[in-house]
Parts: C-alpha cells; structure tokens; sequence
C-alpha cells in the first residue's frame, strides 16, 4: 500500500512527538511492505513566523490532497498577543473545518502498567478504564459568530454557540453506530436543564436512539459527567457531546490514563480524509528537551492506519508494542513510576519501533 500522509509537526514539542510517530510508521511500512510518503507543512506559530499566516493556502490544499494527515501540537505563550484571526489555534480550527472533520473520536484506554501514574486512587480505576469520547468538532460555540463591543462605556464580549438538527445528527449517528462496535452504551453529556442547544441535542438524540435500539442510551448533564468520570469512570462506553463540552471533557478523561500525554485521537469527516493528533498541546515549558511522551502520537498513528487505511493488524501491531515497552518498564517522565526506567521521547520511540 502506498499513501501519501501530510506531517504537521507544529509547535513546541510538537516536532519531537511527531519525529518518534514516523520512526514508528516507518518501522511498520517496512515490516508490513507499505509505502508511506510524507509532505511537511507548517501550522500555528511557526507558520506565523515563517510565511506571517498560521497556515498558508498551499498548506491547506496539501492536506486536503493527501490520504490522511498526522498533527503534533500547536500555539505557545510566543503567539499569544498575536490578533485572534491569526492566532496559531486559529490554523487548527481552520484544517477542521475545511477537512469536514466533524467527528472526533477520544478514545480514554488505560494501560494496567500505569494504573499507580493515574492521580485517581487505584479503586476508582477497579478493572481499568476503556471509555470513548465522541466530540462533535466542527460546531458550537467554537464557529458561531463573536465580538467584541463596546455598550455603555464597557467592553462586551459575546460568543454564540449555534448548533443545526444535521450537526447533532450526524456526530449522533458517528456514536451510536461507534457504541454498536463497543460496548452497546451511550451516554449523551448536554447541559439541556439551561441551553437551547442542548435541548434540541437531546431532542434529536432520542430521535435516532430509536433506529438503535441495542444500545443501552441515557442522557446526563456536563457537569454530573465531569463529577462521575473521576468517581466512577467504569460506567461509561462510549460519551457524544458538543465541542467545548468534550474539549473540557477530554483532558479531564486524560487524567484517567496516567498523563495527558498517553491520549490519541482520530478526527474524520465522511470521507475517507482524516486527522490523527494526540489531545494534549505544545507544552512549551518542556519543548526541545527531548523529555515529552511520544506514545499519544504514537497512538494517534496506529488509529491512522486502523481508520484511514483499514491497516488493523497493523494498527494492532504499534498497539501491541507500546504494551510491551510498558511492560518493560520504560517511562517516560510524565509517568515515571518507582523501579520504572526513565527514558527520553526519542528513546521511547526507537523502542516502540524495536518491539514491531
Ligand atoms: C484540543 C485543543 C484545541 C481545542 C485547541 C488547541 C484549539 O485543546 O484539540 O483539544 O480546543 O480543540
Ligand atoms: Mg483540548
């Protein structure tokens, strides 16, 4: 198989994680007998640095050309005063968008190895935790229209959070035919007790529940979630929700997992055209240090090929590997644990790539 695979290293360590990413794929093509050619394009704050937009037209039309597209991270406090229009997340939101990518797929998969790196007790975490969070990406208060005003002699800042019956279904179906390959449970996290749009996502929810009967369905409030996912997160399979609601969601689910830095995601459209990054930022604070977990890029790699290109065996493959390198006991120093050997991301990634 030959495929042609857009490389958006970004910002802070972005380039590190997603240098240990192709090491990676690239172990993989060789072993399977798979061709993946990459085009590097810049996005977020070095895009801003280098050609002043945080992703120029050729970028985009680069990702959109390709069979699938592999993200790092971008933004950090260097871009932070930048005007909002060329912020670097601004880029991010962009390739979303023009992708279609309105379905993000947050698997939440902790590996027994690193049940004492989770700051829950081991308890909480009984059997381990395998939840799914399905973010809707395209939508929301992160595209309605905003502005900032000035009324009476004060500044007043608006942000509208629209969502269309299609939007809702659309990601609705993406989940309940995800929960129809899983567990057969879906949770719908909405805050319907105050928001309109949220009511109209309930509303619509239990219109296709009925095309799903297997699935065991129940809508719960934003915030009850935010409480259950950290005292019993063994209860959910799979949980859709609007984009912010799973953005803030998402990083708390991290948690779960150890470290932030062990989180994959895959964002597709209906298309074939997907993204693959992991769900934590740049961390400029440890950018260039040869210090940041590789293993959520990683990961966003193997949905890649399980997603993109239909490689599950493959996909199973880096999965099986970075279980063995756990089992080993290497770690990198986000979920560095007592008799555990610390490694770098480079060496992390050389031996994920040794393990296939
Ligand atoms: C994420 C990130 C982005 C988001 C930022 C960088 C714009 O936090 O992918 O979760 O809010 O969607
Ligand atoms: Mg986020």
């Amino acid at each position: 198989m030959i495929k042609h695979i857009a490389l958006l290293p970004g910002d802070g360590i972005g380039p590190e994680i997603v240098a240990e990413a192709v090491k990676v794929l690239d172990r993989v093509a060789e072993k399977f007998g798979h061709t993946f050619n990459y085009t590097e394009v810049d996005i977020g704050g070095c895009s801003i640095d280098r050609h002043g937009v945080p992703i120029t037209d050729e970028g985009m039309a680069t990702c959109k050309s390709s069979d699938s597209v592999l993200l790092g991270a971008v933004g950090g406090p260097k871009w932070d005063s930048c005007p909002p229009a060329i912020r670097p997340e601004k880029a991010l939101l962009a390739v979303r968008k023009e992708l279609g990518l309105f379905a993000n797929l947050r698997p939440t998969r902790l590996f027994p190895q690193l049940a004492s790196a989770s700051p829950l007790k081991e308890e909480v975490i009984g059997n381990g935790i395998d939840l799914l969070i399905v973010r809707e990406l395209t939508g929301g208060v992160y595209f309605g229209q905003r502005k900032t005003e000035e009324v009476d002699g004060e500044l007043v800042a608006t942000d509208i959070m629209p969502y269309s019956e299609h939007e809702i279904e659309r990601i609705g179906r993406v989940a309940f035919e995800t929960a129809m390959k899983r567990g057969k449970r879906l949770a719908s996290v909405d805050k319907a007790n105050v928001l309109d749009t949220s009511r109209l996502w309930r509303k619509t929810m239990h219109r296709l529940s009925e095309e799903y009967p297997e699935v065991t369905y129940s809508d719960i409030l934003v915030d009850n979630t935010a409480m259950q996912l950290i005292r019993n997160p063994g209860q959910f399979d799979v949980l859709v929700t609007e984009n912010m609601f799973g953005d803030i969601l998402s990083d708390e689910a991290s948690m779960l997992t150890g470290s932030i830095g062990m989180m994959p995601s895959a964002s597709l459209s209906s298309g074939t055209l997907g993204m693959y990054e992991p769900i934590h930022g740049s961390a400029p604070d440890i950018a260039g240090q040869n210090i940041a977990n590789p293993l959520g890029t990683i990961l966003s790699g193997a949905m890649m090929l399980r997603y993109a290109f239909s490689l599950s065996e493959e996909a199973d493959a880096i999965e099986s590997a970075v279980n063995k390198v756990l089992d080993l006991g290497y770690r990198t120093t986000d979920i560095m644990q007592e008799g555990c050997k610390k490694v770098s991301c480079s060496e992390m990634g050389d031996l994920v790539a040794q393990q296939l």
